[in-house]
């Protein structure tokens, strides 16, 4: 939220540099991180998680630069894709913390994955088969099974990942027999047991349930001889988005009072000492980064449009999941608020809202509008609809100013096509 920044001369600052010089520079839409604020939440999770792997859900921001900060933390990754794995691994994320995830998975994907060395949590049987298919005699896998456990919490429907109907994981009652099939094949190792139930949780007491349920299925396990060297809790720790939910979100330090006691006890009970996983993603990045858009024009209409450079194709977050993200105007910060605006991007989509009815100084054509917390599935979700090319993205720490990711060019819309003779 925009209590993360300063501002200085009615100029909203991020690090030591002025937004303004950055749009100046780097035009807009633009999308800037600040470094030191991911590494002081790093920083928060591993103090309260001493003794936890912790695995970085890239799918937040997979930004190279983003992943070598990650890797330079001592983080692994949760990867969902060929394409994230391809990437975690460039950025040099260790092989050994790295966990291939994923509810469908190609036969090239999970070759991949026994290739680059990872661990794979598997989300079905026939996930188990395919890899069995595959695996030849000289390779040997680690593998976790997703199970569901069927766990309700208090989020978004769409971002709700543990409940009974979710498409995630095997059901609580069906994971014993799962973990039972690996024992037919020699080079498929169940080492660990993974769950993640949704994201954006402000009320974390869902998790407890949740370990529980996880710890009565490794004690079961143990029964049948399969030994648990991991227990992955998935991610999900939400951040606050308005005054609102910082009323009600949790930090890590909650989280790992609720959670490890149990862990501890239950493992002491079992008699094995697994390590705990944990794979936050939009609590390191979310609130690092702002997104800076320019007014193209003001409209009294209906409502008091502002028409800004970006929309759902930059920030998909409001349009697909009616999320809020607090706005200001970054030319204008200590302007007194004087009216009510609707800000909408330039997609040809009624539903390209990016903030419904939001009180503002007054907006002129040119201000520059900033979009708090995007730093968790922001740029990662933005696409190319109506051949717009997608922003570039800038990463200050202090007083440095780095581009980490150019704005597209026409080729990368168009380069990819193909003509046919015929049509030439
Ligand atoms: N682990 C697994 C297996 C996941 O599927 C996810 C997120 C995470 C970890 C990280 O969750 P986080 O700590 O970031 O909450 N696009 C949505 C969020 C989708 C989350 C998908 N899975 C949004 O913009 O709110």
């Amino acid at each position: 939220m925009r209590q993360n920044f300063k501002v200085k001369s009615g100029n909203l600052f991020i690090g030591n540099i002025d937004t303004m010089d950055l749009v100046d520079r780097f035009d807009t839409p633009l999308y800037v991180t600040d470094e030191r604020i991911i590494r002081d939440k790093i920083e928060k999770f591993k103090r309260s998680f001493p003794s936890a792997d912790i695995f970085y859900a890239t799918k937040a921001n997979w930004n190279i630069s983003i992943l070598k900060i990650m890797a330079q933390e001592n983080l692994g990754a949760d990867v969902f894709s060929d394409g994230e794995l391809y990437i975690a691994l460039l950025a040099g994320i260790n092989r050994e913390k790295i966990l291939f995830n994923g509810n469908s998975k190609t036969p090239e994907e999970l070759s991949m994955a026994i290739k680059a060395g990872v661990k794979i949590s598997l989300d079905s049987e026939d996930e188990l088969f395919t890899l069995s298919e595959i695996i030849t005699d000289d390779d040997k896998v680690e593998v976790f099974f997703r199970v569901n456990p069927g766990i309700s919490v208090n989020t978004h429907p769409k971002i709700a990942t543990g409940l009974k109907k979710s498409k995630f994981g095997i059901p609580t009652e069906k994971i014993i027999d799962a973990y039972k099939k690996t024992l037919e094949f020699d080079n498929i190792i169940p080492v660990g047991i993974h769950s993640h139930i949704g994201s954006q949780i402000l009320d974390i007491s869902p998790y407890k349930e949740t370990m529980e349920r996880i710890m009565d299925i490794v004690g079961k396990l143990e029964k049948i001889g399969i030994d648990i060297r991991f227990i992955d809790i998935g991610g999900g720790l939400g951040i606050p988005y308005n005054t609102e939910d910082e009323k009600k979100a949790s930090n890590p330090e909650d989280l790992s009072s609720l959670i490890t006691p149990i862990f501890e006890d239950r493992c002491k009970e079992i008699g094995i000492k697994p390590r705990l996983i944990l794979e936050p993603g939009r609590y390191l990045v979310g609130d690092s980064t702002i997104l800076l858009t320019r007014v193209n024009a003001v409209k009294d209409a209906y409502k008091k449009f502002i028409a800004v450079d970006a929309g759902f194709n930059v920030l998909i977050r409001p349009a697909m999941y009616d999320a809020y993200h607090e706005m200001a105007v970054a030319n204008n910060m200590d302007g007194k608020v004087k009216d009510k605006y609707t800000i909408v991007g330039p997609i040809c989509e009624s539903g390209d809202i990016l903030g419904e009815d939001r009180w503002l100084p007054i907006v002129k054509k040119g201000d520059v509008i900033v979009i708090f917390d995007v730093g968790a599935y922001g740029f990662s979700m933005s696409s190319q609809y109506n051949g717009r090319r997608r922003p570039a993205e800038v990463l200050v720490n202090e007083d440095k100013i780095d581009l980490i990711r150019s704005r597209e060019t026409y080729s990368d819309i168009y380069g990819n096509m193909v003509i046919p003779p015929r049509l030439l």
